[in-house]
Order: structure tokens, then sequence, then C-alpha cells
């Protein structure tokens, strides 16, 4: 079973923070603290907020799951990514926490909770709070997430399922910038042209090649570049974008995808004339907080 927090998303409010593992703690402290922190968002009698709970490949060194972890990914990380002047940057870290809330207040705990589990042993270097998972309308105004996963469908994409890494996900994470200025200098029939379907979702049959979700079924609809998309969209002093998350069994179909965007074997992604990715990582959901403890003697604290 995947970490549960994959399965529901309990409200419209959502947020997502980076950390970054200080120069000389041992990865397996990172992850005893991650456990607990597991542990602790586990329990919300109230069922107002889901945290899910990730952490880089590199701070699973020493796992009793790394080495097949290591091995389903080979050399090629989704990023950073090229072709020729055009580059999708990484800024990997070493835990990322995704949160879904029902009301303001519900958001705070698990941030605070974080913040204070990973005190002294890592830094927080990015927080961003916005919009509900895959539902609504993304900042240029179109309707975003048009047909909602079942758990089944999100149970089989994003679940490893078998060997020491059975029950855990890998996340892909990117943060995206949006010009909506200059997107929203467009008509709205070019608008639609670049994003491939109508404002409201509805399907375009003649439309262009490179229209981004005409590229996006190139690879969606095939096994190898299935993931369940969880990103929700931000907002931050005056500037919009979306915190595009994505979860698989398969790290490969990341890659996969951002090659197609970047037109590495046909037309670059017109949206990326509109829009830019900032930064980004890859991260892995334990399925539980024993998952996570699972270690050599060695390594254990
Ligand atoms: C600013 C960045 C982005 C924006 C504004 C955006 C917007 C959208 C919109 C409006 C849709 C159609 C509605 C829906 O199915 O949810 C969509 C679909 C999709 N997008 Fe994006 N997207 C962005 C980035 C990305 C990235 C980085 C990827 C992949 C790495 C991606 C992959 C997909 C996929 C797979 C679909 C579904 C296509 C289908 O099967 O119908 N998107 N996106």
């Amino acid at each position: 079973m995947p970490q549960g927090a994959l399965l529901r998303s309990p409200g419209g409010l959502s947020a997502a923070q980076v950390f970054r593992l200080q120069g000389s703690v041992p990865a397996s402290k990172l992850r005893a603290r991650l456990a607990q922190l597991l542990t602790a968002c586990a329990r919300d009698p109230e069922d107002r907020v889901v945290t899910l709970v990730t952490l880089s490949l590199a701070a699973l060194d020493g796992h009793d799951a790394y080495d097949e972890l290591a091995g389903a990914l080979g050399k090629d990380a989704p990023l950073p990514r090229r072709n020729g002047d055009d580059v999708m940057r990484s800024t990997q870290a070493d835990v990322l926490v995704q949160v879904a809330a029902g009301d303001v207040e519900a958001r705070l705990w698990p941030l605070r909770r974080a913040v204070d589990a990973l005190r002294g042993i890592a830094t927080l270097e990015e927080e961003l709070q916005g919009g509900r998972i895959g539902k609504g309308r993304e900042p240029f105004g179109f309707v975003d997430g048009v047909r909602a996963p079942t758990p089944e469908e999100v149970r089989d994409v994003v679940t490893i399922p078998r060997g020491k890494a059975a029950g855990a996900t890998w996340l892909f994470y990117q943060r995206w910038q949006q010009r909506l200025e200059l997107f929203a200098s467009l008509r709205d029939r070019a608008q639609e042209n670049v994003m491939g379907i109508t404002r409201d979702g509805g399907e375009m049959p003649n439309a262009p090649k490179d229209s981004h979700v005409t590229l996006a079924r190139e690879y969606h609809r095939g096994v190898a570049g299935a993931f369940i998309r969880r990103g929700f969209p931000i907002r931050s002093w005056g500037e919009e974008g979306l915190a595009f998350l994505a979860a698989a069994k398969d790290p490969r179909a990341f890659a996969l995808a951002l090659d197609i965007m970047l037109g590495v074997a046909g037309p670059p992604d017109a949206l990326l004339r509109y829009a830019y990715p900032v930064g980004g990582g890859l991260y892995v959901a334990p399925p539980s907080a024993e998952w996570l403890s699972a270690t050599g003697a060695s390594t254990r604290l």
C-alpha cells in the first residue's frame, strides 16, 4: 500500500515544503525524524488534513531498499534536463512535504510539525501555499484535472509492486512560473491552441501538434509514461504558477514527459513560451514509518 496521503485530498488548500539536510548529518538520522513525523501526521482524528512525507534517494542511502531504488532510476534522473540551450534545472533537496487541507488552520499544523521535526538537521528551503490539488482552474484560467483518478487507479499507477521498495512511490516535483500577462495578451482561440483543450476542458478536434495536452497524451496513455498528477496552483507576491507534483511507480515516466515537453524528438511544448520551470527534484514517498526505519544495524540510530 502506498502512503495514505496519496489516496486522499480533503480540501481546497494545499502547501508544500522543501528541506535540505545540513552538511554532516547522517541520512539515518533524517529518516528517524521523518518516521516520527509520518506517525504524528497520520493522527488527525478529524480528517481535516493529509500530509505526504517524501525524501530524496540520497537520504535513503543505507536503507534496505536503496540499491533497488537506485537501480530503477539508473543514471537518468528527471532533472536537470536539457535540449540544446533549453535547460530545466534541478534544485534537488532532501525532504518534500505536501499538505492538502480543508481549512487554513488545519493546513498550518503539518507545516509547523515538519519544521519542528527537522529542527537542527535540515533547513527549510521553499514553502509554497496554494489551491486545490488537480481541480479547479490553473492560473491561465483553464480547467485543471478534467478527470480525477479513482483510488484504485492511483494505487495501480503509483505503487512499486515488489521487492524491498514495495509500497513506495516516486514523487516528481517541479515549480513553474507562469507569464500571466503574456498569455492574457493572446486571443481566446490562441490560448486554447497553446493548451490543446478549451478553457472548460473540452476536446479540440484540430489542436496543434505542439499544444500541451496533445503532446502530454503522447506519453501519458502508455504504461511507461503513466503518472498521477497532484499539483496545485500557487501565488506569491503577485507571481503565479504551478507546483507540479506527480507520482509514479516508474521514475522514468518523468524524464520521458520532460523530454517530450522540451522537444527532444518533435516540436517543443507551446506552453514553454508562456511558463518556465524554476527548479525541482525527485523524491520517494515511503509507504510507512516502519518501512522508513528498516535499515541495516550499522546505520540504525
Ligand atoms: C505551468 C505548467 C503547466 C500548466 C499550466 C499545465 C496545465 C495543464 C492543463 C490545463 C491540462 C488539461 C487539464 C487536465 O487534464 O488536467 C494539463 C494536462 C496535462 N498535463 Fe500539464 N500543465 C503544466 C505542466 C505540466 C508538466 C510539467 C507536465 C509533465 C511533466 C504536464 C503533464 C500533463 C499531462 C500528462 C496532462 C494530461 C493529458 C491527458 O491525458 O489528457 N503538465 N496540463
